[in-house]
Parts: structure tokens; sequence; C-alpha cells
């Protein structure tokens, strides 16, 4: 920990009352000016903090930072976040996340950052990134599986999104295939799942989770061709980010093991429910052809089902999906 965070948990604990600077100089070993300084740098990052001739300071207000400590403080988590590694700014969490995954860093490491300047979306586009509203994060995993499951994994993050944004944002938020997850027919969030394998085996899977919280419209890019929303924006409210970001590893790490433990089908149960077209009649757009049918699930292999008007069940494995009247 450092002095800083020494400081901040100081202040969290005597909440009630005034803690003088030479109380707290006392009790972290460290100078009166040290204590000065700290306390001027955690005002600049938004903590209010109030100092009273003779009394001493006084913890006020917390800004939605989203500091490791914070982070791991009372995550009930078994493996995911057993290391957190917070970041005011990062090119890509995916992208740390990686290297920290080849440096040998542990299964279940949580990469998270306060605003990314090249956050990657699928298909080599750019997640739009900016400071203090959002979530960007990427958990590395190890699982022991064979290559072909690892995109389940996707499947799991999905539903792990949706119902945290559920249960913390009061939303219905619901997965469309292969891996967006949509409030309202629009975009809240985005998963970038990497995986590092040989023929046999799995190094290791970075599931990168965006999620857009409380950002405002004007923060969108203009260029975008889907519709795009934040929780904000569906709810008026402001969402906590360290509320929801340990809420959603909660979720993670429970779905994480039981997968481990059962495998694939509690989860593909999960999604079926969560899907936006199930059993609906969609038209899939693959490019050459366009076929027409029912959705009727998901299989082992993260294929969507659609069962086509002759009654033959079709695996899809790309393509674009979309309702029709
Ligand atoms: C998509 O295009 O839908 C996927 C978006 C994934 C964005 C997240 S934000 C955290 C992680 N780091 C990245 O650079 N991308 C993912």
């Amino acid at each position: 920990m450092t002095s800083r965070d020494k400081i901040l948990s100081l202040f969290r604990t005597h909440s009630d009352q005034y803690m003088s600077g030479q109380e707290i100089s006392r009790s972290l070993n460290i100078s009166r000016a040290a204590v000065w300084k700290q306390v001027r740098a955690l005002r600049e990052l938004g903590f209010e903090i109030e100092a009273k001739h003779s009394q001493g300071y006084r913890l006020l207000a917390v800004p939605d930072l989203l500091l490791a400590a914070d982070i791991e403080n009372g995550l009930n988590c078994q493996l995911v976040g057993q290391s957190v590694i917070s970041l005011s700014e990062i090119d890509s969490t995916n992208a740390r996340a990686r290297r920290l995954a080849e440096e040998g860093a542990l299964e279940g490491t949580v990469v998270v950052a306060d605003r990314q300047s090249a956050g990657r979306g699928r298909l080599g586009r750019r997640w739009e990134s900016p400071s203090g509203v959002n979530l960007y994060c990427s958990i590395l995993l190890r699982p022991k599986i064979p290559v072909q499951q690892a995109p389940q994994l996707t499947f799991l993050s999905a539903v792990a999104v949706a119902e945290t944004l559920n249960k913390i944002c009061r939303l219905s938020a619901k997965v469309k295939w292969p891996n967006d997850i949509l409030v309202n027919g629009a975009k809240i969030a985005g998963l970038l799942n990497e995986m590092n394998a040989e023929t046999e085996q799995i190094h290791f899977v970075i599931l990168g989770i965006g999620v857009n919280l409380n950002m405002i419209e004007e923060q969108f890019p203009e260029e975008l061709k889907y519709p795009v929303t934040s929780a904000f924006l569906e709810t008026g409210k402001s969402v906590n980010r360290l509320i929801f970001l340990q809420e959603l590893l909660q979720c993670l790490d429970r779905y994480y093991s039981e997968f481990l433990l059962e495998g694939f089908v509690p989860i593909r149960r999960r999604w079926e429910k969560l899907c936006n077209m199930m059993n609906m009649k969609v038209e899939v757009d693959q490019g050459n052809e366009i076929l027409c049918g029912t959705v009727v699930g998901l299989d082992a292999e993260g294929a969507l089902r659609v069962q086509l008007n002759n009654g033959k069940v079709e695996r899809i494995l790309a393509g674009d999906v979309n309702p029709v009247n």
C-alpha cells in the first residue's frame, strides 16, 4: 500500500471524526509535510477532505474512482480479482492484460482503467473510452479446456454483463448473438475476448469488457453505424462504477467456477433466456445468401441454431441476424 492508500484507509475507518496531521503522521510514520502533500493530491483526484483548524482532517466524499484497494475490499470471489491492477490511463486494458499474462500473471488478474487511449473493439474497430464515466476492464483466465471450447467464455461474459446491468442498474439488458449486449435495441456493452493457445492447449484467455455506464450522447463518436446507449441515458441515474465492477467480478467468478465444474450447459440456458431474438423469426445475412427461420437456441460451439421454414435446423457461425416482422 502506498502512503496515499494508507491515509485513505485511515480516513475511511475514522469517517465520523477528525484526524490531526500529527496523528496521521505518527501512525503512518511519515512527516507532516508528506501527509499534507498526500491530502492535496487526494483533493486533486476529487476527494472532498475537510480541514478544520485545531481538529484536523475528515473525509466527506469520495469520487467515482476505481482504485485497486477499493475494488479488492469486500470482493467476494474465489478466483477472479485475486490481483487487481487499476490504471488511470492505458492504451488498452486487453493489451496490458496480455502482456501481464505473457509474464506469468495469476489467473483471475483484473486490469481496469479509467480511460483507454486506444480502446479496441471487434473487427479492428476502435472502442470509445473517455475518462470518468464507463467501465473498461480485462480479466485473465487460464482454463484447462479444449481450445474449441474457448468461445463459450464469451457467452459466459455476456451473461454476466447483462445480469449485472439488470441487477445494479435495473435495466432489461439482452444479449445479441454473437456477443453484444443491448438495452431497448441499442448497444450498451461490448466484449472482446482474446486467446493465446497452441493446437491442443490454451495458455490464456483475456475477457475484455467495455460497459457504457455514465456516458452522455455527446461523448459517443458520430460515425457509429448502430444505435448505442448507456445506463445513464436509459435510466437518468448515474451508476457507481465501483459497485458495478465488484458485482460484475463476483458474477463472473461464480459462473466461471460453475463452468469449470458443470460445463457449458448452465451458461447456455442463461444465455438463451437473455437472448433478444429467442423464438423469433429472423433473417440471417451471410453475404452470399439470406436465410429465413426461427431462432431456437445456441449450441455447444456457440453457433446460433436457426430452424428454417423447411424444418431443418441450421448452425449459424457467422452473419448478421435481424428480426423480421
Ligand atoms: C466490441 O466491439 O463490441 C467490443 C468492445 C470491447 C471493449 C473493451 S473495453 C476493455 C477492453 N479493452 C479493450 O481495448 N477492449 C475491451
